[in-house]
């Protein structure tokens, strides 16, 4: 039996570039708040769920998975990546054992669902695995402008897909194993269709909190304030993905928290002051730090995944939750904000310090899933050679004027 079983999955493991190659050719399909909300209503059927997912999971999986093997060699073999890269191929053989299988059987969705838990949990850690790569691999080799730019490229791309993947696997596991959530019984799935911002603001505020006075044993205090422009005093409220909204928050406020004390000591720590804003097209909410800002040359390296001003945190199981040190916590969280056609952006007056402001879609309408796809374009953005710059790089040199002096 064993040895049958290890003929079918060495089969299943040789036909799969042919698979790769026939899904990676379908675009994704971007799903608006509205399509989950319908997947998850009260005629949700997770039939269609299931037809739906066996092929669009594999489309998302594929498109990406193209594009990883476009990855500098020396990246791409790396220990960790190679991990990566094989829990993506054990997960895509898992979904395509469904393709043939009948949606009219109960057994069979049950199987799904299992199946799509059993992805979701080992795929857990790909961002910490692949960030391990990407240090590797920055250690190893001398670094060019060109492959970090490649490397950047990429893995908005691929941590966007992961981000869209686990979507869709959340909506379909949590809407159709049968429970409803005791904690947020009106959730549909990950999604609250009356996602409060300022209880989220809160929540978030307070988890930060106890990070930062576990390090500082001290924190600054919030202040918040919501104008809603709709319905003047009502709180605000959008459908979103509170854990999205939960984690963007997060990461901004430990960086609050960190450049708050670090620049003020001892002495009495400003606050950091929220500000929530419902317009009819935005909402957004924007954080401001007074910590000493940060230069502005410097801005865009901030949402690069290839730096950091903390010490790299301990790995492992004991370790503890660390305020910073990846470098992860501000390029994760934009893509959030993409995700749903939002965005983040930095504001910051070195000296003084930072706002943060994180746009989101007001309307349910609007929000509709951002997803890479792998096409002619993208393969040109990975070939992208070093060029010279077509602006002058200022010379450290100071000109001699002498040699233009004209003999009077
Ligand atoms: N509000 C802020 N004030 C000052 N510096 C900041 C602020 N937010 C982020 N930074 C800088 O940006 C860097 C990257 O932030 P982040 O992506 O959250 O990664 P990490 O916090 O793990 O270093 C931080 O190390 C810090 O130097
Ligand atoms: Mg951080």
């Amino acid at each position: 039996m064993k040895f049958v079983r290890s003929i079918m999955k060495n089969a299943a493991l040789a036909s799969l570039p042919k698979h790769i190659e026939h899904f990676s050719k379908f675009s994704p399909s971007p799903l608006s708040m509205k399509q989950f909300l319908d997947f998850g209503s009260i005629n949700a059927c997770e039939k269609t769920s299931f037809a739906f997912l066996r092929q669009e999971l594999p489309v998302r999986l594929s498109n990406i998975m193209k594009e990883i093997n476009l990855l500098p060699d020396k990246l791409l073999t790396t220990p960790s990546v190679q991990t990566v890269q094989g829990w993506y191929i054990q997960s895509l053989m898992e979904i395509l054992d469904f393709l043939h299988k009948n949606p009219d059987d109960h057994k069979v969705l049950g199987e799904f669902v299992d199946a799509l838990v059993t992805i979701r949990n080992r795929h857990n850690d790909v961002v910490p695995t692949m960030a391990q790569g990407v240090m590797e691999y920055k250690d190893a080799f001398p670094q060019d402008a060109v492959t970090n730019q490649n490397i950047q490229y990429f893995l908005d791309r691929f941590y966007m897909s992961r981000i869209s993947i686990r979507m869709l696997i959340n909506q379909h596991t949590l809407i159709f194993d049968g429970t409803t959530n005791p904690v947020h019984p009106n959730t549909i799935g990950s999604i609250d269709p009356h996602c409060q911002v300022g209880d989220v603001v809160q929540d978030a505020f307070h988890s930060a909190k106890m990070l930062c006075e576990q390090y500082y044993l001290r924190s600054p205090p919030l202040l918040l304030e919501e104008i809603n422009a709709k319905k003047t005093r009502q709180p605000i409220g959008i459908v979103y993905v509170p854990s999205h909204l939960y984690h963007m928050l997060f990461e901004l406020f430990k960086n609050a928290m960190r450049a708050t004390i670090e620049t003020h000591g001892d002495r009495e720590l400003p606050a950091i002051q929220v500000l929530v804003s419902l317009g009819g097209e935005d909402m957004s909410i924007k954080v401001s730090d007074k910590g000493g800002g940060v230069p502005f040359r410097r801005i865009d390296n901030l949402f690069s995944y290839m730096y950091s001003t903390a010490p790299a945190p301990q790995m492992g199981e004991h370790a503890r939750p660390p305020l910073a040190g990846f470098g992860y916590g501000l390029p994760i969280s934009r893509l959030y904000a993409k995700y749903f056609q939002g965005d983040m952006q930095l504001y910051s007056m070195e000296g003084h310090g930072t706002d943060a402001v994180i746009y989101l879609k007001a309307l349910s309408t609007d929000s509709i899933e951002r997803l890479p796809v792998y096409n002619k374009t993208a393969l040109r953005n990975y070939k992208v050679s070093q060029e010279a710059d077509d602006w002058c790089i200022p010379s450290r040199e100071p000109l001699d004027l002498s040699n233009y002096k004209v003999a009077k």
